[in-house]
This record gives structure tokens, sequence and C-alpha cells, in this order.
């Protein structure tokens, strides 16, 4: 029988990985379908949202992972910060020219996942990405500071440079060039609106019997049977994952 411990590979590891874990909720503080406020999943969302807001622990409440892939199917992830949400979807920005965005351009499925660890909370969601109007990029690109202005021209985001010292150089370049009124949000970078097709909201549980709520959209002449899957509002159902 090995004694290496099963997460310890190759032994190289001198911290328990295996015996890490924290607690989640309790019993007395279940996620259960009375729980919604919601029968879609924007309102949720919000109700979610404004709680992660509202907790000082969480330092980036609209941090999210992105996940993509290329049109073989080999996908990434990467974190990016939402920038708005509504009924028409979940919306960031980054440069369109990047790898996400070359993956985007290929294969427009995208997931994204939320964690909110003191709430121990996740919210997921798949569907389909737009790109969104250049009116809203500009609208965004300008609001932010001018030297985030010039750092998202000064990098050819996700390409290979050979050390810092060349972003150091654009960047000094740059602010020779342009001025706040001169500046010009560049073609390549703008927003991104992911579509839901679904949204999971995840409660971790004790003993690991977690609460999973998903909305989706119905299949064409799929029977809410009211026992496994619910109707909701706006076009969605609702359902109880196993956890
Ligand atoms: C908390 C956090 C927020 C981020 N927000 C963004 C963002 O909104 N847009 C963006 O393009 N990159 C953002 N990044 C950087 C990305 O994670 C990533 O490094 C970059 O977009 C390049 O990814 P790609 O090469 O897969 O396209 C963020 C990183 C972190 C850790």
């Amino acid at each position: 029988m090995s004694t290496t411990k099963p997460t310890s590979l190759n032994g190289t590891c001198n911290i328990d990985i295996g015996g890490m874990r924290i607690k989640y909720k309790d019993k007395t503080e279940t996620f259960t379908e009375e729980n919604l406020v919601s029968k879609e999943p924007i309102g949720q969302f919000k109700a979610w949202f404004e709680e992660a807001c509202n907790t000082p622990q969480i330092l980036e409440p609209n941090a999210v992972f992105l996940g993509t892939a290329t049109k073989d199917g080999i996908p990434s992830v990467r974190a990016v910060l939402l920038k708005g949400y509504g009924t028409e979807g979940f919306k960031f920005y980054t440069n369109y020219d990047s790898r996400k965005g070359r993956e985007l351009a290929e294969n427009p499925n995208a997931a994204m996942n939320f964690y909110w660890e003191p709430l121990r909370r996740a919210v997921r969601i798949e569907g389909i990405v737009e790109k969104t109007s250049a009116e809203d990029s500009d609208q965004y690109f300008y609001s932010r500071p001018f030297s985030n202005q010039i750092g998202s021209i000064a990098s050819k985001q996700s390409s290979i440079i050979a050390n810092r010292q060349t972003l150091i150089v654009k960047e000094r370049e740059l602010l020779a060039q342009y001025t706040e009124k001169t500046i010009k949000r560049p073609e390549c970078w703008g927003g991104y609106i992911v579509k839901p097709k679904s949204v999971e909201f995840w409660q971790g549980q004790s003993d690991r019997l977690h609460d999973r709520i998903r909305f989706r959209r119905p299949e064409r002449g799929e029977k809410i049977d009211n026992i496994f899957v619910h109707q909701g509002e706006n076009g969605w159902v609702y359902e109880r994952l196993s956890p």
C-alpha cells in the first residue's frame, strides 16, 4: 500500500491539502426554492450580487472567471470584471484580439463563474457572447481613468513581449502622444455580453449537501411537471441539481 497522500503528487507538498476544508452554511441556513427572491435569474442574481457588494470581506464582488474555448473545444479560463448585467446578459470589457477574443470569434460559447467565498456562494452562467455596440464600448472606455485608457492601448493583450520595460517604454510614448482629449478607443477594445442560456445558484452547505438551483430556458415542447422542473418567469424554468 502506498504511503503517499493522494493529494501529494510525487511527495512534493508539505501542506495537507487533502485536509483543507472550511465550514459551509449549516442546516439552519439552507437555500431552498422558497428562498428565491425572483423566479427568473436576473432578479435572483441582483439579490446575491448586492449582498456580495455589501460584504466587506469581498474586495471585488464583480470579479468573475470566464471560460472560453477554441472551435475544437479546447478550453481556457481567466478572470474579468463584470461591468453590467440585466435581462440582456452579463457584460465585461476586454481586448478583442486577446486570446479570449480570438476564441470567442471562432466559438461564441462562454461560461462565467462567480465565487463569493465569505458567503459560501457561487453563480455559474453559460451562454453565447455578442460584442456590445461601439457606442457602449466608447461610453465605458472614456469613463475609465486616462492612465487605464493608455494602459489598454499600450498592451497588445495576450501577445508575447520581451520584458516589462517594453510596456513602460510604450506607455511613455503614448503619454507623450495623447492627452485626455485626443485619446481614442482602439477598435480592438470593447465589450462583450454573455447572453445566458442557464444560470445556476450554488450555496455551500454542511456535510457537502450543497444547494443548487438552476434556471434555464425550456426545450421546445417541454412538459413542466412542477416536481423536477418548475415554471419560472420571463420564459425561464428552474430545477434543483444534486450537489
Ligand atoms: C480580478 C481580475 C480582473 C480582471 N479583469 C479583466 C477585465 O475586465 N478584462 C480583461 O481583459 N482582463 C482582465 N483581467 C486579466 C485577465 O484575467 C487576463 O489576464 C487577460 O484578460 C488576458 O487573458 P487572455 O490571454 O486569456 O485573453 C483581470 C484579472 C483579474 C485577476
